[in-house]
């Protein structure tokens, strides 16, 4: 009887062992794991939220005023401890170098989550820039204005909370805004194909606007690749990577907006 009990816990730890190792390359394993079960397990056992916890890692490990230190505190505490749905180190250094060649006066993110690549375009934006940025779950708003505003970034960064296919169309309005030159993808996936085709509509984007989705692959945005890819508008480029703090294939694709 002992030695059954053995053998069977045994098994269940060697298959727990299998696919926790796993997680770490098998792209849907990936998902369930860190999105579906980790997350719920350490809200249970933290009594706090994942954007919680990151905004404590900030506060803990990073120095105010400093967006590289909060940038590398967050990446710390998500290949460490608990990945998050952030951009990443990886796709981020993509990231940088496209904000950087761009050099955008005006730029849109749709998507912010904890704020992280907000700090990480805002921190490269020439002075008098703005970066609008938009997100729907107000916990995670509240969550990023903190991170934002301990990076020291507030004044560069203006979040609008609320579904991006209704903010769209107010923001020429709201912010005298003419067009964005720099526009990073980074929503739910289903959104990427209407809320391109919503800023072309409301003329925000102009001959040379460069867009930047995240995503790609994993989860993957095919309907986007198919718009992007086959569209006389669009010049269009793959940047292969990681999917943040994994070793699963994904990437970004970067598209200019030829008029
Ligand atoms: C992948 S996360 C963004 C990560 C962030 N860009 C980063 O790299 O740090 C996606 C975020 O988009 C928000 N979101 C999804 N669909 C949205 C929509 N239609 N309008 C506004 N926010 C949306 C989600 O609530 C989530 O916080």
């Amino acid at each position: 009887m002992l030695w059954t009990i053995l053998v069977v816990l045994s098994v269940v730890v060697l298959l727990v062992l299998l696919f926790l190792r796993l997680t770490k390359s098998n792209r849907f394993l990936a998902l369930i794991w860190n999105v579906y079960i980790h997350e719920r397990l350490l809200d249970l056992m933290t009594g706090l939220s994942r954007p919680q916890r990151i905004l404590k890692a900030v506060q803990k490990n990073a120095k105010k005023g400093d967006p590289q230190s909060v940038i590398a505190a967050i990446d710390h505490y998500c290949r460490h401890k608990e990945w998050a749905m952030n951009v990443g180190d990886d796709k981020g250094l993509i990231l940088d170098s496209v904000v950087m060649e761009v050099n955008p006066s005006s730029a849109l993110e749709l998507g912010t989550y904890c704020g992280y690549s907000t700090v990480r375009i805002a921190r490269l934006l020439p002075a008098g820039s703005t970066l609008i940025t938009v997100e729907f779950n107000p916990h995670c708003a509240v969550i990023a204005r903190q991170i934002i505003a301990y990076a020291g970034l507030q004044d560069k960064v203006k979040l609008m909370e609320g579904p991006s296919g209704d903010l769209i169309p107010k923001i020429k309005e709201q912010f005298g805004i003419t067009s964005f030159d720099f526009v990073f993808l980074d929503h739910w996936k289903d959104r990427y194909v209407p809320d391109t085709k919503l800023l072309e509509e409301c003329g925000l984007l102009r001959k040379g606007s460069v867009l930047l989705a995240d995503n790609v692959i994993c989860p993957g945005a095919p309907e986007y690749l198919e718009y992007v890819r086959n569209n006389p508008r669009y010049e269009t480029r793959y940047f292969p990577s990681n999917l943040e703090y994994t070793k699963v294939e994904d990437g970004l694709e970067k598209s200019v907006f030829l008029g």
